[in-house]
């Protein structure tokens, strides 16, 4: 017999709306939310959702968790990650603090390359070990589903050992094999030919999707699409970083080749939002990147108001968001970005399943999803914008299962 899962007398219960994925517009902001629920899972599956009123009479094989003083919402999707790190960029943080720019650090071969070192370093049991530890902290703040990219080993061994790590931590792996140069090469161009002869024909059976950092000083527009392109024959989804700090072509370059999002948009204008409102391109906000960098914040308001899909999501990385929690990126949507608590569930539910290739499974509250809930030690589920880093998740599900 299956065991059953009921958890009771939840104080509120909240949900993206419908079962269209991704949502955009109005859609966005529609929440359905119950007062005094209930949801009853089976097999890992949501069975039912419901009124406490109208629980229906239960057999024993039912085991009950009590839910009073909670709201339950979807188990949360972070769709962009890099979890997958060596070391860390503490000193590079105080520099920072200083004055010093993300992007002279870069230049002065700090910043990625710096982690790409100590990543190469820890090798594959480190990795794992890593990847497994910062799972562990984005389940206790409430995802239950979690992209992680590579990107920082930029050889074919410790591209690979990433990947495998991910996948094996229960992450859905993204190959970002142009993330930087690596000082073995002398330019972009001569590292593509290695990494697309070398690294990809493995890493397309690892990964579901593939990455590229398209911005000055890491890859341009035209050897971006040649990674894409190459990708794309390899049967991987397409992402790109984009316009994270300069506008260099990353999303009409993402519309022509149907990439499954495009991520950052720090610096996008007027043409760009146009651009991407007119597509099935999903814009991925990091709000908590443009903090701790101090760099401007997105446009998420007139992305929105154009009719664009944008998802929410952390970021993780130890030199421009050493940050798991989606909770506190909801807090930032909601008072940086100008996302209603609604839009900002929506964004980092639904919407970044819908990035992942999984909007029919995961990211609501509804049966024949998957059980993955989390449980808000609130007595109204918008606390989870409103409580601003405070500790906001009490339980979380995770395939039926208390995680
Ligand atoms: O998404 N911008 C490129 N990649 C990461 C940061 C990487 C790093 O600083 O280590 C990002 O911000
Ligand atoms: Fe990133």
């Amino acid at each position: 017999m299956t065991q059953r899962l009921l958890v009771r007398d939840l104080a509120q219960l909240a949900t993206p709306a419908g079962t269209a994925a991704p949502l955009r517009g109005s859609a966005l902001g529609e929440v359905e939310m119950l007062e005094h629920a209930f949801v009853l899972c089976s097999g890992g599956t949501i069975e039912t959702v419901g009124l406490m009123a109208n629980l229906p009479a239960l057999d024993d094989d039912v085991v009950e968790l009590d839910a009073r003083g909670l709201c339950a919402v979807p188990g949360l999707v972070d769709c962009h990650t890099h979890a997958a790190f060596g070391g860390d960029r503490v000193d590079e943080f105080s520099l920072r603090a200083g004055g010093a720019s993300y992007e002279e650090l870069h230049a002065a071969g700090g910043g990625i390359l710096s982690t790409v070192g100590a990543t190469r370093a820890a090798g594959e049991a480190g990795l794992r070990e890593t990847v497994e530890r910062h799972r562990s902290w984005m389940l206790r703040a409430g995802t239950t589903t979690f992209e992680a990219k590579s990107g920082y080993g930029l050889d074919r061994e410790t591209e690979l050992a990433s990947l495998r790590a991910i996948r094996d931590a229960g992450g859905i792996p993204t190959w970002l094999g142009a993330h930087a140069v690596p000082s073995e090469f002398a330019d972009a161009d001569a590292y593509l030919d290695f990494a697309l002869a070398d690294v990809l024909p493995e890493a397309a059976e690892l990964a579901e999707a593939a990455d590229v950092f398209l911005e000055r000083g890491a890859f341009d527009a035209v050897q971006a699409r040649r990674y894409l392109e190459a990708c794309r024959d390899a049967g991987l989804t397409l992402r790109l970083h984009g316009d994270q700090f300069t506008e260099a072509g990353a999303i009409p370059l993402a519309v022509e080749l149907g990439a499954r999002s495009v991520d950052h948009l720090e610096a996008t204008r007027e043409e760009g939002i146009g651009q991407l409102a007119a597509s099935d391109v999903v814009g991925v906000l990091l709000p908590a990147s443009a903090l701790f960098l101090d760099r401007p914040m997105p446009p998420a308001r007139a992305l929105l108001d154009a009719g664009a899909a944008v998802a929410l999501a952390t970021d993780l990385n130890p030199g421009s968001a050493f940050c798991e929690s989606l909770p506190l990126v909801c807090s930032l949507a909601a008072t940086q970005l100008h996302l209603s608590p609604a839009e900002a569930l929506a964004a980092c539910t639904v919407n970044a399943a819908h990035v992942l290739g999984r909007a029919e499974r995961i990211g609501r509250l509804a049966p024949g999803y998957r059980a993955d809930l989390v449980l808000l030690d609130a007595p109204d589920w918008r606390y989870l914008a409103y409580h601003l880093g405070g500790p906001v998740v009490a339980r979380t599900i995770v395939g039926g299962e208390l995680a």
